[in-house]
């Protein structure tokens, strides 16, 4: 007897078979993992091993795996011989839906089943990908949804995938001679934990095409297979055509100021690596970062992924919105559900309140109910995601959005001061090979007040193509007349900036450390 700790749908299909429940629909596209979770509990029966019936339309009835001598005749005929069969056994009926959509005999046929098995050991179970129970037999089926393989069964996968790599020197791949094979030697326990959280998300297939296509690359499985494993996780994000993979290589070093912010991020980097073991109450959930545009929402959002060591996904709420109010709901469903089968990661919904913006005409409560939706959504999610939202005008959103609970935290990011401003350009001028110490920046920062972080960066680029025209390096020469072409923001927007400012400024944490 298997004493280890089930995984989460052997649990809950062992659960409606204890309840004694004879007719069950299981809906998954995982009908070889569906058989292999019903073989478990065949062979972990109470007492002994209970019979494995099969059923297809095209390989007919198959017991313990070998064809039964006479067969029953279709659909209506394997009803039949379920209620006639006088031992106890589970028998796995595969794309039966299309028998019960078609036919009236077959849905009263299974009504007799429920009532003719009730008690005896005998378990119909229907795997389907799609769910259809006619409203007739809705009140004797079990139904129940597959849930993604969790953890545990990502575990005894990998375990099984490593048997089948030959130790270093030999080829890659699973063997097919029969002959003992000198499996790689057994993982580390941190290896197993990186690569089963790397391919959490993907079904029991799309996991070991994942593992085997990262084998073959690599020879073997080890830490560093993941970026293999998270390309494949792309692929999966990339059919919805609402979110976006945004490949990130900003580190929490290249933002200028923001510190409280920083150091936040930091903090909650440790909670977050220590999700599995500690109360999901503390786990980090996810912060809301709203403020003047172009002073490093976007750029934060990315460096909480760096930060956390997660891959980032914009979620698209233009596309969102794209094809009308009335298919919004379930394009947004349907994207956070994406989401949720790519955790561990980042999920960036970048200017959130887009949507409200452009249909504030909306009567129809549509924008209400998303929003109420991703409120729900955020406390249901997997652990491993973190929520990063960006908005300019949160006035506009929902008040249970930033109420507290929701998010972990509601950041505003202000107008960089004179000391952030020096850093910012520090910034952009090292990155692009500019020292730093050979320009005036104390001055430049008086010059700037009220720039934004995208206007120093536009201020740095213009003296560096000055500096190229003229074939020298970035001196002061080129850097002062670049300040004098930009208008900022702040003066042509100072009445909006100062209506953000002032709804902020009893309700957020402000990103930056302020100075009396
Ligand atoms: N604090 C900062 N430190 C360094 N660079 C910054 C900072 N703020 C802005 N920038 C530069 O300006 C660019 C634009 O900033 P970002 O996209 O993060 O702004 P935003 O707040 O998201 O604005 P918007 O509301 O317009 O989307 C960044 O890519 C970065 O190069
Ligand atoms: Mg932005």
């Amino acid at each position: 007897m298997n004493t280890e700790p089930s995984s989460k749908s052997l649990t809950a299909i062992q659960g409606i078979i204890d309840s004694g429940r004879p007719l069950i629909y299981i809906q998954s596209a995982e009908e070889d993992r569906v058989i292999g979770l019903i073989e478990r509990i065949t062979e972990q029966w109470r007492g002994g091993r209970l019979d494995l019936f099969l059923w297809s339309v095209t390989e007919g009835l198959r017991q313990n795996g070998k064809p039964v001598k006479s067969q029953p005749d279709g659909p209506r005929g394997i009803l039949d011989f379920i209620l006639e069969h006088d031992k106890p056994g589970i028998f796995l009926l595969k794309d039966f839906h299309e028998f019960i959509r078609d036919a009236a005999d077959i849905r009263r046929r299974l009504r007799d089943l429920y009532y003719g098995c009730l008690d005896t050991g005998r378990f119909t179970v229907i795997c389907s990908p799609v769910k259809c129970i006619p409203e007739e037999i809705n009140r004797e089926v079990a139904f129940t949804e597959l849930p993604r393989p969790d953890l545990k069964e990502l575990e005894e996968l990998l375990n099984a995938e490593v048997e089948t790599i030959p130790r270093a020197g030999g080829s890659a791949g699973p063997r097919h001679d029969g002959a003992a094979p000198a499996a790689q030697a057994v993982l580390p326990a941190e290896t197993v934990y990186v690569l089963t959280r790397a391919v959490q998300g993907l079904t029991f297939h799309e996991a070991r095409h994942a593992l085997r296509r990262a084998t073959a690359e690599h020879g073997q499985l080890d830490a560093s297979v993941v970026w293999t494993l998270e390309q494949e996780k792309q692929q999966l994000v990339r059919k919805t055509g609402l979110i976006e993979y945004v490949p990130n290589t900003t580190g929490v070093e290249q933002i200028g100021g923001l510190e409280v912010l920083k150091t936040w991020l930091m903090q909650r980097r440790e909670l977050f690596f220590s999700r599995d073991s500690i109360s999901s109450e503390i786990v980090p959930k996810g912060l809301l970062l709203m403020g003047v545009s172009g002073c490093g929402k976007s750029l934060s959002a990315r460096a909480v992924a760096n930060v956390f060591g997660l891959p980032l996904y914009r979620i698209d709420m233009v596309q969102v919105f794209s094809a009308g109010l009335g298919n919004a709901e379930r394009l947004f469903s349907s994207a956070c559900r994406a989401m949720e089968e790519v955790s561990p990661a980042v999920a960036w919904f970048d200017e959130i309140e887009n949507a409200i913006s452009h249909h504030h005409q909306d009567n129809t409560g549509v924008l209400n109910r998303i929003f109420g939706f991703f409120l729900t959504w955020m406390q249901e999610k997997p652990a491993g995601l973190f929520v990063a939202a960006t908005a300019n005008r949160i006035d506009l959103l929902p008040a249970e959005m930033i109420r507290k609970g929701r998010f972990d935290q509601l950041f505003f990011i202000d107008l960089p001061d004179r000391d952030e401003r020096i850093e910012v350009f520090k910034i952009h001028l090292s990155r692009r090979g500019v020292d730093p110490s050979t320009l005036r920046l104390d001055l430049i920062a008086d010059r700037t007040d009220g720039w934004t972080g995208a206007e120093i960066e536009q201020a740095v680029i213009s003296a560096l193509v000055s500096a190229r025209l003229a074939k020298e390096a970035v001196t002061d020469e080129h850097l002062f007349p670049a300040l004098r072409q930009i208008v900022p923001l702040a003066k042509t927007m100072r009445e909006q900036i100062n209506h953000i400012r002032s709804w902020a400024f009893d309700r957020a944490v402000h990103a930056s450390a302020r100075k009396k």
